[in-house]
């Protein structure tokens, strides 16, 4: 494996996964995209991850697809193309459906990809040093892979916005329009993280990833009789868990759940 990203890991099963190609502001190839995608994968698969923490190395949080990259593959033939463009869809999927809480730990420039990134992950905080933008137009390509993440973090109506201008906003400004929960000065980046953090691991694990999969599954659904009902099952599964029984009985008698222990 290169070191275009490292993985760091708390005794408390918070893992960071930094990006780590500063020289190109961690901007990713086809090589970095399969090595995050086998890195995800793993991670969620493992029931000691409680958290994950993506970042960048250096200046920038990511300044999206490596453009000498983009600029090989645009000699390749369309299948060529076509399989390697699933690979960046499939990375920006794996990350947004991670079973495990994602935050987004901006440090700096999150462009074209890098906003992407940052739309997959559950909570995103922002350095007030951060920009970010949907540039890929004024390079003549549109934000495709990352278009799903963007819109149903923003709304269509600021991705319009943000897509056919290829302007870069600032950090106060991607709060307004929700792409960012929180934007601290840069030397508080990492205590705002940790308040997260916090917050994070006092909730039982896989409530977390059932919650995570709710949200999902209702976004863009209207009310019908099979949602509500669907939420009812969902509720009455989950409350019979070992992990719901501990949970409440933790809080009826006063004590720690098992998971904060
Ligand atoms: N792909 C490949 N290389 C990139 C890159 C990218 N997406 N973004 C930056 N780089 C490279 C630059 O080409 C430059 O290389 P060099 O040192 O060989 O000249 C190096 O990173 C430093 O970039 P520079 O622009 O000089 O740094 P900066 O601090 O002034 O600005 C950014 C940093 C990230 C704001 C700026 O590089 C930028 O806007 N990048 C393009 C981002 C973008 O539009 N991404 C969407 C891709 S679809």
């Amino acid at each position: 494996m290169s070191d275009s990203f490292r993985t760091d890991r708390r005794p408390d099963g918070v893992v960071r996964m930094t990006l780590n190609r500063p020289d190109v502001h961690n901007a990713f190839d086809d090589g970095l995209i399969a090595e995050l995608i086998e890195g995800l994968v793993r991670i969620g698969k493992d029931e000691g991850v409680r958290a994950v923490v993506l970042t960048g190395a250096g200046k920038s949080f990511s300044a999206g697809a490596d453009l000498n990259w983009m600029r090989r593959m645009a000699g390749y033939s369309d299948e060529e193309n076509l399989a390697d463009a699933r690979g960046l869809a499939r990375l920006m999927q794996t990350l947004n459906e991670l079973p495990k809480p994602t935050v987004a730990r901006v440090n700096g420039a999150a462009l074209g990809g890098g906003t992407g990134l940052v739309a997959c992950c559950d909570i995103a905080i922002a350095s007030d040093k951060a920009t970010f933008g949907t540039t890929e137009a004024r390079l003549g390509i549109i934000p495709a892979v990352i278009g799903p993440y963007v819109v149903a973090a923003i709304g269509p109506r600021q991705a319009r916005r943000l897509m056919l201008t290829g302007e870069r906003i600032s950090a106060i400004e991607a709060a307004h329009i929700g792409l960012v929960h929180e934007v601290v000065p840069a030397e508080g980046l990492d205590a705002a993280i940790d308040a997260v953090l916090e917050n994070l691991l006092k909730c039982g694990p896989h409530a977390i990833s059932a919650a995570k999969g709710l949200v999902r599954d209702l976004t863009g659904r209207p009310i019908t009789a099979e949602i509500v009902d669907d939420t009812a099952q969902r509720i009455a599964s989950l409350r019979a868990t070992a992990e719901a029984r501990e949970g409440i009985a933790a809080f009826l008698e006063k004590r720690r759940p098992a998971w904060l222990a």
